[in-house]
């Protein structure tokens, strides 16, 4: 896992999308995992500005998002069908054929999530996977104690969670409880893995993912057993971390950091 630290969300969020934009030109029909959420809104429009100002092509990439909420039609402004058109997939050249999320409105949520992880797989599997962090620990909605080994299920959401993301509806008691979900497996079957994460409210459960023990308690804390992560944060997020200035001196002294710089 590397970490690399950024002065603000800004420098964050343009790194990241960057690092996507990379993945993107290098391997045309890139196989991109998504995720939704406040942190990511700023990652999508910029990936929309390379689309409109550098011709960022989408045409032949793949998407598959993390998760969906159940029992939210794609016309529901909550449900991360909506937030994807609105956010990335209506602003850029993608084939709506080509993008996937769970389909939370499916009459047997097992077989959808068993058709989910085919989808993935038909598609030679996910080149490279966004992700974000929940307080509760969370990646996708692996909620606490969710079994490294987990395939696309449906999960119950946890308070925190809940607490999270329920003011972004217009009426928070809408916010489904339940989830469909790539598993904490699926996620780490990934060929590689950029996580962002900013803001105060996310430095102590990134101390934990990032520099505690490995434990289904903390699901981003898997991320520690993948071979190719990077973990990118603001200085916010960063507050609680022990090894800062190792992770700054790698990122600074390493000619030609990944690539990255
Ligand atoms: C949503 C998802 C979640 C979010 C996480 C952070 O698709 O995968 O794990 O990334 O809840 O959300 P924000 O960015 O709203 O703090």
């Amino acid at each position: 896992m590397e970490v690399i630290i950024r002065a603000h969300r800004e420098a964050a969020t343009k790194l990241t999308a960057q690092i996507i934009a990379d993945a993107l030109k290098k391997k045309p029909n890139l196989t991109l995992g998504l995720a939704t959420g406040s942190t990511m809104e700023m990652v999508y429009s910029k990936l929309a500005e390379m689309h409109k100002k550098e011709n960022l092509d989408f045409s032949l990439c793949k998407t598959f998002n993390l998760d969906e909420y159940i029992g939210l039609p794609p016309e529901n402004k909550g449900s991360y069908r909506y937030y994807m058109n609105k956010y990335l997939f209506n602003n850029v050249n993608i084939d709506p054929r080509n993008t996937h999320l769970p389909n939370g409105m499916a009459g047997d949520l097992s077989a959808e999530c068993i058709h989910y992880e085919n989808l993935i797989e038909e598609s030679g599997g996910i080149d490279l996977q966004l992700l974000g962090i929940g307080r509760s620990g969370h990646i996708g909605f692996n909620e606490p104690l969710s079994a490294f080994r987990s395939r696309t299920r449906e999960k119950a959401l946890t308070p925190v969670t809940i607490a999270q993301n329920s003011p972004l509806f217009d009426k928070p008691e809408d916010m489904p409880k339940r989830a469909l979900t790539m598993g904490v497996g699926t996620i780490l079957d990934s060929k590689r893995i950029v996580m962002l994460v900013t803001g105060k409210e996310k430095a102590a459960i990134l101390a934990k993912a990032v520099e505690g023990p490995v434990t289904a308690m903390v699901s981003a804390s898997a991320l520690q057993l993948h071979p190719k992560v990077v973990v990118i944060v603001d200085e916010d997020a960063a507050e609680m971390l022990q090894e800062k200035s190792y992770y700054r001196w790698i990122f600074d002294n390493e000619p030609d950091w990944l690539g990255y710089k």
